[in-house]
Formats: structure tokens, C-alpha cells, sequence
């Protein structure tokens, strides 16, 4: 347990922490960069689906009939918010990849901090899934719960979020705006400086990742 109740799990794994140091180094590559989030979603994904929807089916093994467990795969939906989420999508994948995937457009006014949807494209009976939102960075939380917004108007009510690096800030707001909301985070950071990034962090995402500045 932590302090913000049970609804948010922080990893703070030695596994895990190993692979968030390399990410925050300012000297690590975006190609060790993409690796290394993929890497730590594919280790966050065990936890965050562990209590997946399932099924019981008989398999024929070659020594006699079995009855065993499966995933319901139509049931689950990952929603990377654009673009840095995207770099998560594979770390899912690795383990669930029958997995659907949405997309929403976010990216934050770097005056305002305020964020503005340019983008929206979700998997049909999006209403009927487990919705887990990728998203790398929670900083002020603005992006998330805006997303989360446009994910219950759509009607979605089982809705998780997976970040690798929050300020304490975030995941105070998300909580506050979406009480429903499973929050999974693989290590929480100090605060967010007055433009709004996390401090340690790891800079900006998204330009680490695709190697835009
Ligand atoms: C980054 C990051 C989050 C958001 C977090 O995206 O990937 O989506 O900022 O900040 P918040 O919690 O204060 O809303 P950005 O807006 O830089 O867009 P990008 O991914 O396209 O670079
Ligand atoms: N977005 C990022 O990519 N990094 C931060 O520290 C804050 C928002």
C-alpha cells in the first residue's frame, strides 16, 4: 500500500527501477529509449492484467481432456493518448496481442499547460471493455483526465490508466476528478517544476522517444 489508497499501485521494483534509471539518463539513445518503455510496460502489463476477464474451455492435450483458462480477448482495450503512449503499445502487445487498440490525440498548450484533443479513434463496444489508457508521463494529470472524460462519454466504465513516471501532482488530480479510475505507476517522482515537467523525469517524452528535438 501506499499513500494514495488502493486504487494506485506503485511498482518501485528493483527490475523495474534498473530500467527507469537507464530512461531518465540524458545520455541514453531513442532507439534504447523505445526499448527500454517497451521493456518496463511489458513488466507493468503482468500486474495491471492480472485479473483480466476470463473463461473456462476444454483442451485436448495429448494425454486426455482438460479444463483450463483463457483470456477473453475481445474484452480489453488499450488507449495510448498520442504521442508518447504509443511507445507502450508494444510492451502490451508482447504479452496480450490480441489486445485492441484506440487512439486519442492529446498534446498540452506549453503556455496554459491546458490539454487539447486533435485526435479520436476507438474500437468498436469500446463501452463493453476493460479500458486501460497508456501514457508514459502523468504530470498535472490534465491529459489523462481528459481522456478518461472522453472515454465516459463514450460510455466506458472499467477504465485503468498505465504511466511509468508521475508527479505526485497527477496522480492527486486523477484521483480527485475519476474516483473509479485503477491507476498503475512504475515509480512516482518528487514535483513538477513551473512548466510542468517532472522533476527527476525523464524530459519529454515523446521528443526522447521519436527523437523530435
Ligand atoms: C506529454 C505526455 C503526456 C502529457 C503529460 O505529452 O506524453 O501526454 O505530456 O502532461 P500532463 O499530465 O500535464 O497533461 P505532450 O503534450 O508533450 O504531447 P506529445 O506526447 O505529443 O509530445
Ligand atoms: N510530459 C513529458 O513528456 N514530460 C514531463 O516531464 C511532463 C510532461
Amino acid at each position: 500500500m501506499n499513500d494514495y489508497g488502493e486504487n494506485v499501485t506503485i511498482f518501485n521494483h528493483p527490475l523495474v527501477m534498473h530500467k527507469i534509471a537507464m530512461l531518465r539518463d540524458i545520455n541514453t539513445p531513442s532507439k534504447m529509449f523505445r526499448e527500454l518503455i517497451s521493456e518496463i510496460t511489458a513488466l507493468m502489463t503482468f500486474e495491471c492484467f492480472k485479473d483480466v476477464p476470463t473463461y473456462e474451455t476444454e483442451i485436448e492435450t495429448p494425454m486426455e481432456k482438460c479444463m483450463q483458462i483463457m483470456v477473453k480477448e475481445k474484452s480489453v482495450a488499450i488507449i495510448p493518448i498520442l504521442r508518447a503512449g504509443l511507445g507502450m503499445v508494444n510492451g502490451v502487445h508482447m504479452l496480450f496481442p490480441t489486445a485492441y487498440v484506440g487512439h486519442i490525440g492529446l498534446y498540452r498548450d506549453e503556455q496554459t499547460l491546458e490539454p487539447h484533443q486533435y485526435y479520436c479513434k476507438l474500437p468498436i463496444g469500446i463501452e463493453e471493455k476493460l479500458c486501460v489508457l497508456l501514457d508514459p508521463m502523468l504530470a498535472t494529470g490534465g491529459s489523462v483526465v481528459a481522456a478518461i472524460d472522453v472515454l465516459k462519454k463514450k460510455g466506458c466504465t472499467n477504465i485503468r490508466l498505465m504511466s511509468i513516471i508521475a508527479a505526485p501532482e497527477g496522480i492527486k488530480k486523477v484521483l480527485e476528478k475519476h474516483q473509479d479510475v485503477k491507476i498503475f505507476i512504475a515509480a512516482c517522482d518528487r514535483e513538477l517544476n513551473k512548466n510542468g515537467y517532472i522533476l527527476p523525469g525523464l524530459g519529454d517524452a515523446g521528443d526522447r522517444m521519436f527523437g523530435t528535438k
